[in-house]
């Protein structure tokens, strides 16, 4: 059996004075710790490239398969996996406490998550650049510099190193500094890019709130700054009441000419962000807004047909993309199916009806839930056929599932289905 090269101290380092990561961008300092084993490279160049170096189609490279394994080692245990590294961090940089929420069950979770994603698809470099490029970018709002990324990477390793002891050798760890140097540094180097061209963070008054019904308002803001998004794109906010604490929502109109930003938010009970900007906010507040994100963006030139399946405030990217493709000009026949629970709930129902007026290419299908099943994807069996379609799914994440298991069924394939993540969508009752 191996020998676990590396043996974590108490705090979560590397046993010895050493350290597994150096600064980033400086190749020409050690980087590995342990005596005797070789030390791994960081990644040179550009440092994308050892991404792109792919194993063979369908064959893991080893480095994929010892970090599989660890992973694999700490999943039945990542609660105490990630109490500890969280701790570790904060004990030996007390300095990086203020970048986190004060509560920290939500991002403990997430940065499993993406440490699973990345080692489920360490080998598929076109998906994980893209992933991390988006990750990187997104933590220019929290305030994460380039220098943070080795003190967090020690922490990671010394949590690995305690909790997947079993497994964890000389071989293991050097196969995971290489992989974190890697994956950090397409997240610096995406942020470094990003600086020269956005802030990390907008600041945007809130110059309406309209409640829709008791849990829904429609919020405008202004942000301080020009604000680049796609219709179908959504972006993080933070509200002044709960510092550091981002959510997610998705932009409700199109870019407009006076640089307005449009959101539907359903305030979730006991919900932080939500209730606030449901039930507190008001004109003049300002919140605080991170970089638009997601991929349900739409290409207007093609012929196909475009199907939008949503529920909730799903309406609110389904109502910007048909913004969107009125502007562009050309008549691609788009139809909306827009599911709720009850008919109280299709709060923009009248908008979309305005829409649909206006413009003979659309047409916007209600869809009402009977014995709290959704009844999208019935729906959409009697309409159709949806072969040649391209399609785009927006609500909670249980619609998101049962309209993508619906479209596959009615034939669409899944390169022409469009949603956000799925596993970011926890909250019922979007
Ligand atoms: C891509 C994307 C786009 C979105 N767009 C919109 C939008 O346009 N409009 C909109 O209203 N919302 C949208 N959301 C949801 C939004 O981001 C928030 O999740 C939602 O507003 C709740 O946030 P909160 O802070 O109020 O609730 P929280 O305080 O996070 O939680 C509220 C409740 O949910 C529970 N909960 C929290 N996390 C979990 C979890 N991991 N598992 C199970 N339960 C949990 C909590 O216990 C609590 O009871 C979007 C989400 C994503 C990922
Ligand atoms: C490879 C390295 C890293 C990975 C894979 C990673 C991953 C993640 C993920 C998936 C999230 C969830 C929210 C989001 O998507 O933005 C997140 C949030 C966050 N990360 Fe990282 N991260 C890394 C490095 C760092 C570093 C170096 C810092 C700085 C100390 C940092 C600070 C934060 C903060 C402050 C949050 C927000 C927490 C919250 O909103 O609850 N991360 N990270």
């Amino acid at each position: 059996m191996d020998v676990p090269a590396t043996r974590s101290a108490d705090d979560g380092t590397p046993g010895g004075e050493g350290r597994w990561f150096a600064l980033p961008r400086q190749p020409e300092r050690p980087n590995a710790a342990t005596e005797g084993e070789p030390r791994p490279a960081v990644a040179p160049g550009g440092h994308l490239g050892p991404l792109q170096r792919s194993a063979p189609a369908g064959e893991a490279s080893p480095d994929a398969v010892l970090v599989r394994r660890t992973m694999a080692e700490v999943a039945p245990v990542a609660d105490e996996f990630t109490s500890y590294f969280y701790a570790t961090l904060f004990v030996r940089h007390p300095d990086l406490r203020a970048l986190f929420p004060p509560a920290m069950n939500v991002q403990r979770d997430r940065l499993l998550k993406a440490l699973l994603t990345a080692a489920e698809r360490i080998d598929d470099a076109p998906f994980l650049i893209e992933y991390l490029q988006n990750l990187g970018l997104g933590h220019r709002k929290y305030g994460t510099r380039a220098e943070h990324y080795p003190a967090v990477g020690e922490c990671l390793l010394g949590a690995l190193s305690r909790y997947a002891g079993a497994v964890w050798d000389g071989r293991t760890e050097a196969a995971w500094v290489r992989t974190y140097t890697r994956l950090s540094q397409v997240m610096i180097d995406a942020a470094a890019a990003d600086e020269l061209r956005a802030p990390a963070l907008w600041h945007a008054e809130v110059v309406s709130h309209e409640l829709r019904t008791p849990d829904v308002a429609i919020l405008t803001v202004r942000p301080d700054q020009p604000y680049a998004f796609r219709a179908g794109q959504y972006t993080s906010l933070e509200t002044p009441w709960w510092p550091r604490i981002w959510r997610h929502y998705s932009f409700a109109s199109a870019p407009r000419s006076d640089g307005l930003l449009t959101f539907h938010v359903k305030a979730v009970p006991a919900g932080w962000v939500s209730t606030a900007l449901v039930h507190r906010v008001r004109p003049g507040d300002v919140l605080r807004l991170g970089q638009a994100t997601g991929s349900m963006t739409v290409d207007h030139n093609r012929g196909s047909g475009l199907l939008c399946l949503c529920g909730g405030t799903g309406i609110a990217p389904v109502k910007a993309l048909v913004e969107e493709a009125a502007e562009h000009g050309r008549r691609r026949p788009v139809e909306v199916f827009y599911g709720a629970r009850s008919v109280h709930d299709l709060y923009d129902i009248e908008t979309m009806r305005g829409l649909q007026r206006a413009h003979s290419w659309l047409e916007v299908r209600p869809v009402i839930d009977r014995n709290g099943l959704t009844q999208l994807p019935d729906a959409l069996r009697t309409f159709g056929p949806w072969t040649d379609c391209d399609a785009c799914v927006a609500g909670p994440p249980g619609l998101i599932r049962s309209a993508v298991k619906a479209l596959r069924e009615a034939g669409v394939s899944r390169e022409r289905i469009r949603h956000d993540a799925v596993e970011e969508l926890v909250v019922p009752g979007r």
